[in-house]
């Protein structure tokens, strides 16, 4: 049997990797693990501040990352910075689609702005890296690994308040199947990562929200960690190992495929 050994599996030296909103959270969970793999990492992240202390982090382990400053709604950002990465790093080999946002709007509140905003971000951004840097994958020859991070809320509800985000969340998997389809051809393989609740700054500000919708945040994070047979949060880390795995040649044979990394949550 013609088998990689073991300790090639996970490496990933050589190869570029982008994660988008990588500065903290999940993105940065991905992104620690990544660069621990061998990659060259860009933190592609619309707050410059956080990028740039994500990068002092990695780099300071040795590990090679750069930070881009990027709105991935927006397509001349997304343009300049993937010719940026080609730029310093010579190319990209895996795409990671990280950036998302999730305010709490009740539907009677939700303004046509906050809608459009949402999808901007989690399924317009999506598209717009996914779309240039597949094509700089197919111009280099050598394939190609994207992994949009979607959510269990692109299977089944886990809040009210979030119509807005499960419809670009949804949109994120049937575009992910749309896209392993299409870019087969070329050896990129796209998958998915469907996360639980993960304790991320995102995450402590959407409890602290809540209030004013007048919910209690501590009784509803207790009801979250209730649901989870495994009884305890995700951490970004949690993420970062499944990304890694869907990043490396441990996932040789997958594509189209959405991991759910939830802790049990969904059985429930
Ligand atoms: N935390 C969870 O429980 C959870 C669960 C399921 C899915 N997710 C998904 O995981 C992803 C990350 O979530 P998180 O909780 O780590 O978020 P977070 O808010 O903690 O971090 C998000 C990062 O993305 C950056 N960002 C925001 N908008 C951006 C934009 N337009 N362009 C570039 N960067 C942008 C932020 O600056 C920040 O660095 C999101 O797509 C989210 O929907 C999170």
């Amino acid at each position: 049997m013609n088998t990689l050994p073991l300790d090639k599996l996970l490496d990933l030296k050589g190869k570029t990797a982008i994660v988008t909103g990588g500065a903290m959270g999940i993105g940065f969970g991905i992104a620690y693990r990544l660069a621990e793999a061998g990659a060259n990492v860009v933190i592609a992240n619309k707050d410059k501040q956080s990028a740039e202390k994500a990068v002092k982090e990695l780099t300071g382990k040795g590990w090679k990352a750069v930070s881009i400053e990027t709105d991935v709604s927006q397509e001349e950002d997304v343009k300049k910075m993937l010719a940026e990465t080609v730029r310093v790093f010579d190319g990209v080999d895996i795409l990671v689609n990280n950036a998302g946002i999730y305010p709490s709007i009740p539907l009677a509140n939700m303004t046509s702005a906050d809608f459009d905003n949402v999808i901007a971000v989690n399924l317009r951004g999506v598209f717009l890296t996914t779309k240039y840097v597949s094509q700089e994958m197919i111009k280099q020859g050598r394939g190609g690994k994207i992994i949009n991070v979607s959510s269990i809320d692109a299977l089944h509800p886990s809040s009210v308040g979030l119509a807005h985000y499960d419809a670009s969340k949804h949109g994120v998997w049937g575009f992910t199947k749309n896209a392993a389809l299409e870019l087969a051809q070329h050896k990129i393989w796209v998958n998915a990562i469907a996360p639980g609740a993960i304790r991320t700054p995102g995450v402590e500000s959407f409890f602290k929200k809540l209030k004013e919708q007048g919910i209690n945040p501590k009784q509803a994070f207790d009801a979250i960690n209730a649901k989870i047979p495994m009884h305890r949060s995700g951490e970004p880390d949690d993420i970062g190992k499944v990304a890694l795995f869907l990043a490396s040649e441990m996932s040789s044979y997958m594509t189209g495929e959405q991991v759910v990394v939830d802790g049990g949550m969904l059985l429930a």
